[in-house]
Formats: C-alpha cells, sequence, structure tokens
C-alpha cells in the first residue's frame, strides 16, 4: 500500500485543520509534503499515526525527550502531583528542588529563574544582560536559532539579509550585531568599535543540523567577552541535557547566563524554560535586593515554576544526573554508530555529503561545503534530495523533521538495531539517488 493510501485519515484531520489553524499546524516547522501526519500516541523510540502506521521518531519532542516518549516515573509524578493541583500561583516547594537540581548540573548556575519557553527564557536574559551591563547592543549568530523573540528574531535562516520574519520594526532588530559561528577573527572583526551587552549563541549549532564549535572556539569566544566586558549566554535549551552538565561543562566554558528548555521542565510540558547563571548578574531580577522597579530587570509570568512542570523536570534531571554514567554513554555509543555508519555510506558511493554531530544528535548535509557555519550550512544545500531523503523515510517507518533539515535526535529508548534500520535505509536511498 503506497504512503497516501496508508495515510488517509491524517489527510482528513490536515484538511480540517487548515480551516482553523493557519497552515493547517500549530507551528510551521512542523508542515511537512505531502501533508503532516497526525500522530495520536507515542511511546519509547516510537509514535504512531491516526492511521495506525508506526514510526521510529528522530524528532523526540523537538528533543526534549530525551529518556524516551511517554516516560513512566514522569507521568506518574505528573499523576501524583495533580492530586495536589498541578498550580497554585504560589511559592511551591517543587519549584525549590527544581531550581536547586538545575544549580546543581550546570557549572556556570548560581541561580535561576523558570520561564516559560525557550523564547522567553532569552528574552529575559538578553534583558538581564541589558540591565546588568547598561548597554543597548547585544552580538547574535548567523543561522543560530533561539526562538521568536524580536531582537534574536535577525538572520535565522538564509539567506540572511532577509528579514526573519515580517512585522520587526528596524528599532527592535537594529541593536542586534550579527557574527560568524567558528569564526573568531571574524567576531572580532565585526565587533569592532560596538558595546556590546552580551553574546548568545547556541554552543552547538542546532539550527541547520548540529554543528560543533571548532578549534575551542568556545574558549576564544570566553576570552573575548572576558577583554571587552561583554556578557556571554549560551543557548542550551537542546544541548543543556544532551551532555553531563551541558554543553558548558562539555567543552569547559563557563558562560555568564544560560537559557533552558525543553527537557529541563521534564520533557514535555509547557512552561519549560529557564535562565540561571552568575548570582550577581541574576540578582539584578531581586526586588529584595532592588526594591526599586526601576532599579531591577523584570522577570515573572503566571505558569512559571508550576508545581507540575516543575516535578516533571525534577524528576527527569534526578534521573539524568542518577544514571548519567549509563545513560550518556549508551547515547554516544548510538549516535557514533549512527554518525560513522553514513561517512561509510556515503565514501562507500562516493556520494557528496557531509555528517555532523555530536553525541546523541546527527545531521546529514548534501552540500559541496564542509558546514561549519551558518553560511556553509546553507549555501549550496541541495533541497531537493534533502526534501527527498525525509518522504523517503516517512515512506519507510521513520520520522523527523524538518524535510529541509536532515537532522536526527536520540533518546534512552532508541536501540542499535534501529540506528542500522536507519542506515539500511540511507543506503538504499543513496544508491538510488547517485547519478
Ligand atoms: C536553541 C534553541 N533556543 C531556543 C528555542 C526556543 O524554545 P521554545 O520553542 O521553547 O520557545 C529553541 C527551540 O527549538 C532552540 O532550539
Amino acid at each position: 500500500m503506497g504512503f497516501e493510501e496508508r495515510t488517509k485519515k491524517s489527510k482528513v484531520i490536515f484538511e480540517k485543520a487548515k480551516k482553523y489553524l493557519p497552515g493547517g499546524v500549530c507551528y510551521g516547522s512542523r508542515y511537512f509534503e505531502p501533508y503532516p501526519l497526525c500522530i495520536v500516541k507515542a511511546k519509547g523510540s516510537k509514535v504512531w499515526d491516526i492511521d495506525g502506521n508506526e514510526y521510529v521518531d528522530y524528532w523526540m519532542d523537538h528533543s526534549a525527550a530525551i529518556l524516551g516518549h511517554n516516560y513512566e516515573p514522569v507521568i506518574e509524578a505528573v499523576k501524583e502531583q495533580l492530586n495536589n493541583g498541578p498550580f497554585f500561583g504560589y511559592l511551591n516547594e517543587e519549584a525549590v528542588k527544581w531550581a536547586e537540581q538545575v544549580c546543581k548540573w550546570f557549572p556556570s548556575a548560581e541561580m535561576v529563574r523558570p520561564t516559560n519557553s525557550g523564547t522567553e527564557g532569552n528574552m529575559y536574559n538578553i534583558r538581564l544582560a541589558r540591565a546588568y551591563t547598561g548597554r543597548k547592543k547585544i552580538g547574535k549568530f548567523e543561522g543560530h536559532w533561539h526562538g521568536g523573540y524580536d531582537a534574536l528574531h535577525k538572520a535565522v535562516s538564509y539567506p540572511f539579509d532577509k528579514p526573519a520574519s515580517l512585522g520587526l520594526t528596524e528599532n527592535q532588530i537594529k541593536n542586534t550585531i550579527l557574527l560568524p559561528f567558528n569564526d573568531l577573527d571574524g567576531v572580532r572583526e565585526r565587533i569592532k568599535g560596538e558595546d556590546l551587552a552580551c553574546m548568545i549563541l547556541e554552543p552547538v549549532m542546532g539550527a541547520g543540523g548540529f554543528i560543533p564549535p571548532e578549534n575551542d572556539f568556545l574558549k576564544g569566544l570566553r576570552e573575548l567577552c572576558d577583554e571587552k566586558d561583554i556578557l556571554l549566554i549560551f543557548d542550551e535549551v537542546v544541548t543543556g541535557f544532551r551532555f553531563v552538565g551541558g554543553a558548558q561543562k562539555f567543552y569547559g566554558v563557563k558562560p555568564d547566563l544560560t537559557t533552558l528548555g525543553k527537557t529541563v521542565g521534564g520533557q514535555y510540558f509547557a512552561g519549560a524554560g529557564a535562565i540561571c547563571g552568575r548570582a550577581d548578574v541574576m540578582e539584578k531580577i531581586d526586588h529584595l535586593k532592588h526594591p526599586n522597579f526601576w532599579e531591577r530587570s523584570f522577570h515573572g509570568g503566571t505558569y512559571t515554576g508550576n508545581a507540575l512542570v516543575a516535578k516533571a523536570g525534577y524528576i527527569v534531571m534526578k534521573e539524568l544526573e542518577r544514571r548519567k554514567d549509563e545513560i550518556y554513554p549508551y547515547l554516544d555509543k548510538l549516535g557514533k554508530r549512527a554518525r560513522e555508519g553514513l561517512i561509510d555510506i556515503f565514501e562507500k558511493y562516493g556520494f557528496q555529503a557531509y555528517v555532523t554531530g555530536i553525541g546523541s544528535v546527527f545531521g546529514i548535509h548534501f552540500t559541496r561545503e564542509r558546514p561549519k557555519d551558518g553560511l556553509t550550512v546553507y549555501r549550496t544545500k541541495n533541497l531537493k534530495l534533502t526534501t527527498a531523503l525525509h518522504r523517503f523515510m516517512l515512506e519507510h517507518g521513520v520520522i523527523y523533521l524538518s524535510p529541509s533539515t536532515a537532522h536526527f535526535i536520540l533518546s534512552t529508548a532508541h536501540t542499535e538495531e534501529e540506528i542500522d534500520t536507519f542506515l539500511a535505509l540511507v543506503d538504499k536511498f543513496i544508491k538510488e539517488h547517485k547519478e
């Protein structure tokens, strides 16, 4: 049976969705051809669509679900919390336990505040950096993704000189200076004469397909920021729990502030995000130290630190800490198997492609240039082939986002057999598409 024959109900749902949701989806990035599948169930490494088809998932809830879909201890903890109430609108002990655990995990986190999303975390971190330094301008790396906050919604997609969204005023983005990833000299050059409050980046560039930092780039940035009294912000919304202690511990570079999201809220829940970092910077939020509102940086929000998300986040973080010696080597092993397997396939067929990633994430790039920054990821990308791979995988029981970026996210629920099946599919695809 063909793909469209097998996914008829998804098509019907999508047709209805288009009537009420712009583009037929809740988030544009979730659209793919011929229509987005309507997912009704998820468990471990798999998801099921409304027609009953099973897929091995390599998107894992936008990377949040490092312990797999529908992870039982989280579900149990959430049920327990629901008995007492998910949200009170007051200080709760779950939030305090959660905060302590965040500070235990990240070397740079002396204090933390919860946010409702990664986007919101970045918004508050930028504000905090401006409040602390008294400077307006910020450095943002080309191609890096930090969510939809105005000041960071610049040079997200290629070509970088186009507005990343309509509705942004010149004032909202004019203080955002664009910087090249993995090019320290380039960064130095572009910040000449600029008085920056902060530089923000994904330590491993997730947008574009998981491009790791090269040649001590992060260390170089740290030194540069120290030299110029610029705050360094790591957006660890994806990387925070993909390494023990986050990318900051893995690469041995302490940022001043960190933004978190996804996994920090227990893998599945809205209200998942955080800002954390140096106590002297975080204290700019503190109303006890700064009783006058005009002398502090605002942070808050109705659902921030609600007991349900705090409890779920705590359970996941505790589990990652308790089983770190088993979880992370396992994830690394899976990731390595995938990356090495892919390289072997491309070499075998003499096929022009690059493999990127680290730990539990990897990307396939059909490009002529080695992807090392925003430009090289996109400039010569073969979009037709990238999209064809996505469709091919869907037809063979593998799902991921997005069709235009072949990047893949693993969880502890994935198995070596699943990786081998994935590799066999890539092999078949390349064999069919080699000139
Ligand atoms: C690195 C990074 N920062 C920020 C965000 C935004 O987080 P959220 O979607 O929770 O607003 C994302 C989301 O994909 C992300 O990957």
